[in-house]
C-alpha cells in the first residue's frame, strides 16, 4: 500500500483528480470505478472543472460504480444514480451508454449475475473508494467474505446513522443495498482510497496496520498490489502516534 499523507483535503483532491485525468488522457477508452458518498464529491467537482478548461474527453470512457441503495423510487436525489449525475456526470461529456450503477431489476440473483457480467467486461484501470467509518468499502459491511462479488446486503446500523446527515430522517434511509462484492473491487488494476477526518481514523489504522479480517472489510486491499491510499492528518492521526 503506498500511503500518501497530505496538509488537506483540497490538496488530497488535486492529487486524485490528476491521477484520473492523466488516466483518461493516457487512454481514452479508460475504465472508471466510482464511488459515492461525501468523500469523492471534490474530486468530481475538479474532473467537471478540468473537462470545462481543458476538454479532457471521456466520450468512450466507460464508468462502473460500486453500489446502490435498495427502495428509493427512481429520481430520488439521494439514489447514487441521481448523485453521481449530479456531481459529475451531467457535466462532462460522458456517454450515458457507458455509464453503469447496479440496480434491482428482476430479483436480486438476476440483478447481481448481471452486474458481475458487466464487470468481467469492464474491469476498472483505477478504483476510486471512500471508506466507511466500520471499514466498509462500497457498501461491504464487516462480516462481507474476500470471495464475494455483488451481493445485497442489509446495510450496518452505524452505516445506516452515519448516512442518515443526507436525508431528512434516519427512517428514510434504505435498509438495504446492491454492492459490488471484495473479490469484483479487488480486481481493478489500481485502487485509490481517500479518508479523511477523525471519524475515519480508528477504520484506516486498522486497514492499514491491523490483520486482514472480514471483520473490516478494507483491511482486504493489503492483498491488492496497486493501492495509493490518501489520507489527511486526522484520518492519519493513529499511524502518525506510531
Ligand atoms: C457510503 C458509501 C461508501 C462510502 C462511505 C463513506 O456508505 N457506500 O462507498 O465510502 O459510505 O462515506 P463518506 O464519504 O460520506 O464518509
Amino acid at each position: 500500500m503506498n500511503i500518501h499523507i497530505l496538509r488537506s483535503k483540497a490538496e488530497i483532491d488535486r492529487a486524485v483528480a490528476d491521477l484520473f485525468i492523466e488516466q483518461v488522457r493516457n487512454n481514452p477508452k479508460s475504465v472508471l470505478g466510482l464511488a459515492t458518498g461525501s468523500t469523492p464529491i471534490g474530486v468530481y467537482g475538479l474532473l467537471v472543472k478540468d473537462h470545462q478548461e481543458h476538454h479532457t474527453d471521456y466520450k468512450q470512457v466507460t464508468t462502473v460504480n460500486l453500489d446502490e441503495y435498495i427502495g428509493l423510487p427512481e429520481g430520488h436525489p439521494e439514489s447514487y444514480k441521481e448523485f453521481m449525475r449530479r456531481n459529475l456526470f451531467n457535466h462532462i461529456n460522458v456517454d450515458f451508454n457507458r455509464v453503469h450503477i447496479p440496480f434491482i431489476k428482476g430479483t436480486c440473483e438476476e440483478s447481481c449475475q448481471a452486474y458481475n457480467n458487466l464487470l468481467s467486461q469492464f474491469v476498472p484501470d483505477i478504483q476510486l473508494l471512500g471508506i466507511g467509518a466500520n471499514g466498509h468499502i462500497g457498501f461491504n459491511e464487516p462480516g462481507t467474505k474476500a470471495d464475494s462479488k455483488t451481493h445485497t446486503v442489509l446495510l450496518a446500523e452505524k452505516t445506516r446513522l452515519d448516512n442518515a446527515r443526507f436525508f431528512n430522517h434516519i427512517d428514510e434511509v434504505p435498509t438495504h443495498a446492491i454492492t459490488m462484492g471484495i473479490s469484483n473491487i479487488m480486481d481493478a488494476k489500481r485502487i485509490v482510497l481517500i479518508a479523511t477526518g477523525a471519524s475515519k481514523a480508528d477504520a484506516v489504522n486498522k486497514m492499514i496496520t491491523g490483520e486482514v479480517t472480514e471483520s473490516l472489510p478494507a483491511s482486504f486491499l493489503q492483498r491488492h498490489g496497486n493501492v495509493d491510499i490518501f489520507l489527511d492528518k486526522e484520518a492519519a492521526k493513529l499511524l502518525l502516534k506510531k
